[in-house]
């Protein structure tokens, strides 16, 4: 499976959601998380996120992302469309912390 990462959180570019196959995406208020028993390992949406927050659970760092990707993907609604990246967006691209500080 591929995992969504801290990357991800208040960028939420959404590119992934178009391209994905299986619509195995879902959207927390400030990030979105694959669902790891949907996933059918593609990667067709690791090279279209802006910020690179998609990685393949082999990588070390995706562990502890596995498992946030797991336990949301049970609690937040399924997107299948891309919706309107927050215009905020740039300025949080590549910026450290993010989990501590805006996951929901
Ligand atoms: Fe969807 Fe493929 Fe990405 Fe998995 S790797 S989330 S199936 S696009
Ligand atoms: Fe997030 Fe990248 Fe998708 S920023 S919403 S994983 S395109």
């Amino acid at each position: 499976t591929y995992v969504v990462t801290e990357a991800c959180i208040k960028c939420k570019y959404m590119d992934c959601v178009e391209v994905c196959p299986v619509d195995c995406f879902y959207e927390g208020e400030n990030m979105l998380v694959i669902h790891p028993d949907e996933c059918i390992d593609c990667g067709v949406c690791e090279p279209e996120c802006p910020p690179e927050a998609i990685i393949p659970d082999s990588e070390q760092t995706a562990e502890a992302w596995l498992e946030v990707n797991r336990d949301y993907a049970d609690k937040w609604p399924n997107i299948t469309r891309k919706g309107e990246t927050p215009p905020d967006a740039d300025k949080y691209k590549g910026v450290d912390g993010k989990f501590e500080k805006f996951f929901s």
